[in-house]
Formats: structure tokens, sequence, C-alpha cells
């Protein structure tokens, strides 16, 4: 059977509440009665020693000195009357020549009663046992007649039971009651206690169920700051989160779609145009098919970089050896000094360390293909670029700086965004049609996946210094 939080809830209080309250309630029951049954055997102990000390004069005068038994039954009658309870006097013999309540001829020997015998040995023991006469439970005591230390029969008391029995069963009746309004009372706090406790819980369920039904605009409302409420606050943050993933994917699909279309549509105009006619003169055909291998080349590389980010993304474990830094860097260097000297600038590597880093080669030469096509694209001719290495004791750090046209102040923080261009008109001439704005995004993810971080400082005009620091490799 599958039980709801609350009915779990309430089960739980209720059962503790009835095993608790319960059993405190026997408990305390269960002593009450015996004090009550101590008391009353105790208060007929003590009368029948009372009794038999009044008995004693009587008894003597009827045995010893042949008194009348009227004169010694009105005696005794007297005797009896203000008692509480029944009086039947016994012979030594256990015979019974008294009783204030009943005929004592009908009673029969008393002898091998237990109050009776334990009486004659001078010990006190009372007994609970139905009457010969009329049946009902009646608690018995006795006590030895004694006058002038010579023993001359017992007295035997008796009260019936059932105003103790009655006594007791209200005692329960009482205790019953007030442990009933008590577990009732617990059964209406614990109700208002699961509600209190399982509201926020029912808010964060239908909120929940809002967000997997794609409504992330809704907040559960936080009130005070117990588990539940930071439960609630968490709850918004991650769809907060959730909604800021939404919008970058669907901005980034835009973007991406967006840098499709446009050589895409340069493509597409140029072949018309070919087929209108402009095919026919030499120049002008020439000019659009090289236009064609260009957006062409563009979308090549646009495509590429897609796939690469989709790649550094992808929470696939990297395929990571150890790399050697210098000889990778030099390589970057080499291919790219060409480009370098073609635009007048100077690059120069500064590299002494051996130091190795754990990562894939291939997406670390990719960080610092980025950077360098950067700062040689972003410079005038006649800047420098410079690639140097240094090391702690626990990370190697690539800084890649440049004397070129830097980045303004207020768009620093978002050059790592995916399609972000600073100047997208500058960037954008037919002849340079500009990157894409990948570049550095890629790069940022991949430093990110090697455990490192990278850090860019620019002054516009002056230059700008990207510094890249990654984690050495262990046992170096
Ligand atoms: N060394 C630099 N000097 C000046 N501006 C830079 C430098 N590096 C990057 N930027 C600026 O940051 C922008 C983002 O760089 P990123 O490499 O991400 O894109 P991109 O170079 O435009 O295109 P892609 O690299 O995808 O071909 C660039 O458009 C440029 O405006
Ligand atoms: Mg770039």
């Amino acid at each position: 059977m599958k039980l709801k939080l609350r009915d779990r809830l309430l089960l739980t209080y209720v059962l503790l509440a009835i095993l608790g309250v319960g059993g405190l309630s026997l408990r305390f029951g269960l002593l009450e009665k015996a004090r009550i049954i101590d008391a009353s055997e105790h208060e007929l102990e003590i009368n029948a020693f009372t009794v038999a000390a009044a008995v004693g004069a009587p008894l003597e005068n009827f045995i010893e000195e042949g008194e009348a038994y009227i004169t010694f039954a009105q005696r005794l009658d007297r005797i009896s009357r203000p008692l509480d309870a029944r009086l039947t006097v016994l012979t030594l013999q256990g015979n019974p020549i008294y009783d204030s309540e009943v005929d004592f001829r009908k009673l029969g020997n008393q002898l091998n009663q237990t109050e009776v015998s334990f009486a004659l040995q001078g010990l006190e023991q009372h007994e609970i046992r139905p009457d010969p006469i009329t049946g009902e439970n009646r608690l018995y005591a006795a006590a030895p007649v004694q006058s002038e230390n010579k023993v001359y029969g017992v007295v035997q008391l008796s009260v019936p039971i059932a105003p103790i029995d009655a006594e007791i069963a209200q005692g329960w009746l009482i205790l019953g009651g007030t442990a009933t309004v008590i577990i009732l009372l617990t059964v209406a706090a614990s109700l208002w206690l699961a509600q209190y406790i399982l509201k926020p819980i029912t808010q964060l369920q239908s909120a929940a169920r809002s967000f997997a039904a794609g409504d992330l605009d809704r907040q559960i409302p936080v009130k005070g700051n117990d588990e539940l409420a930071e439960l609630a606050h968490t709850f918004n943050e991650m769809a907060a989160q959730l909604k800021e993933m939404i919008r970058k994917q669907r901005l980034f699909v835009a973007n991406a779609s967006h840098e499709l279309r446009t050589p895409l549509t340069n493509i597409k105009l140029r072949a018309e145009a070919l087929l209108d006619g402009a095919m026919d003169d030499p120049d002008v055909s020439g000019k659009f098919l090289n236009d064609i291998d260009h957006e062409t080349a563009r979308m090549e590389s646009l495509t590429a970089s897609l796939l690469t980010l989709s790649k550094v993304d992808s929470p696939v474990e990297l395929e990571a050896t150890r790399v050697k830094l210098s000889p990778l860097l030099q390589d970057v260097c080499d291919t790219f000094s060409p480009l370098a000297t073609q635009k007048h600038i100077e690059l120069v590597m500064d590299c002494d360390i051996n130091s190795e880093i754990h990562g894939n080669p291939e997406q670390l030469h990719r960080v610092f293909d980025n950077l360098v096509s950067n700062a040689i694209k972003y410079s005038p001719p006649h800047s420098r670029v410079r690639l140097s290495v240094e090391e702690t004791r626990t990370e190697v750090i690539v800084t890649v700086a440049d004397t070129g046209q830097g980045i303004p102040a207020e768009d620093l923080p978002r050059i790592f965004d995916r399609f972000y261009r600073v100047d997208k008109a500058r960037t954008r001439t037919a002849t340079d049609p500009g990157g894409s704005g990948l570049g550095l995004s890629i790069v940022q993810s991949i430093v990110r996946a090697h455990g490192g971080q990278i850090n860019v400082t620019s002054q516009p005009g002056r230059g700008t210094t990207f510094v890249i620091r990654l984690p050495k490799s262990q046992g170096n």
C-alpha cells in the first residue's frame, strides 16, 4: 500500500500519540488500581485488629465465664454496627459463632481460609474470594482475638469487592477519557502541522509541474528561512538558470543561421547573375566565381567552428596526453609567420621552459591558433605580436600580447560570447568579411575544459594581452 506523505505523517503522529498517551495511561491506571486495592486491604486489616481488641472481653466472658450467648451477640452487634464491613467471629477451631450479616450456622468451618490460618499464626494476610452464601466476591481479613495473652478466637472482616471495582472502573473511565481527548488534540495538531509542512511542498510540486510543462516564468514564493524556503529558493534559481540557458541556446541558433544565411545569399545572388548572362563577361564571371569561392570558404570555416564548439561543449572527456608546450607554440608561430610577414607584423616567441601539461594537443593548438590569428588580424602593420611562457610551481602561464588596435572597455566582458564581434561594420568589408565571432568562445571553452582560465586586458590603440593559465601535469 502506498501512502501519501500527509497520511504517513499523520499516521506516525497518531501512532506515537496512542502509544505514548495510551502507554502512560495504562501504567498510571495499573498503579492507581494497585493503590486502591492496597488501601482497602490495609484498612480492612487495621480494622480487623481494632475489632479483635474490642471483641476480646466479650469473647472471654462468653467462653470462660459462661455468659449467655444472647448477651454476647448483643455486645457484638454494638461493635459491628458502626463498621462498614461484615464481622464474623470464629472459635479457635474455625467454627463461626457470630456473624453481623448472615446466619453464621450456614457458614461452615473457616479454619482453612488463608486469612484465618495466617491470623492464628500471628500473621496478616488477606484474600479475595466468593462468599460461600451469596457468591459475591469479597475481600477478607482476619485478626486473632486475645485477652490477657490468651487467644480465644479469630475475627474475620470482609467487604464486598464491587465498590472497589467500581472505584477502579471510574478511575479507568476518567483516564480513558483524558487520554482520548489528548489523542484527539494530537491528531488535530498533527493535521495542522502536516498541512503546514506540506503546503510549500505542494507548491513546489505544482511549480515543478509547470517547469516540466515549459513554463519557467513561475516563481515559488519563498517564506521564512527554513530548509523548505531554501529548497524553494534553489528551485527558483534553477528555473532562472534554465531560462538563461534556453535563451542562450536560441540566440546561438539564431546567430548561427544568420551567419550561414549571409554567405548562402551571396552565393545564390552570384550564381543567378552568372546564369542570367554574366557568365559571358569573363571579367565579371571571374570576380563572381572568386566571390563564390570566398563565401564557400567562409561557410566552411564557420561550420568547422560550429562543429568544434559542439565538440568542446559536449561533456565527453577529452582525450588527454602529456603535452610539451614549447614545440606546440613554436609550431603555431611557424604557421603564422608568413601571414605576419605579409602584414609587416613582427611575431616573436619567448619560451624557455620544459614543463608539460596534461591536455589534448589538437585543442591546445586551436587555442593558440585563434589567439595569434586574432592578434595578427586586429593589429595594423608594424605592430608586434609576442608569445611568452612562464611557469609557477603549479601552473604554466602563456601570454599572447599584441600592440594592435585594442578592445574598448565596454566590449571586453563580452568578447568571449558566441558570435560577439566588437565592430561588426568595420570587419565586414567585401575583401575581408571578418570572423564569425566564435574564435574566443572556442578558446575559452577549451581552456576551461583543461582546468585553466583565460583573462584579457586591453587598451584601445595600445594593444591587447591574453593570459592563459593551465595547471601543470602531475609529476613535473
Ligand atoms: N587581439 C585582439 N585585438 C583586438 N580585438 C580583438 C582581439 N582579439 C579579439 N578581438 C575582438 O574580439 C572579437 C571576438 O573575437 P573572436 O576571435 O571570438 O571572433 P572573430 O575573430 O571575430 O571571429 P572568428 O575567430 O570566429 O573567425 C573580435 O571580433 C574582435 O573584435
Ligand atoms: Mg578570431
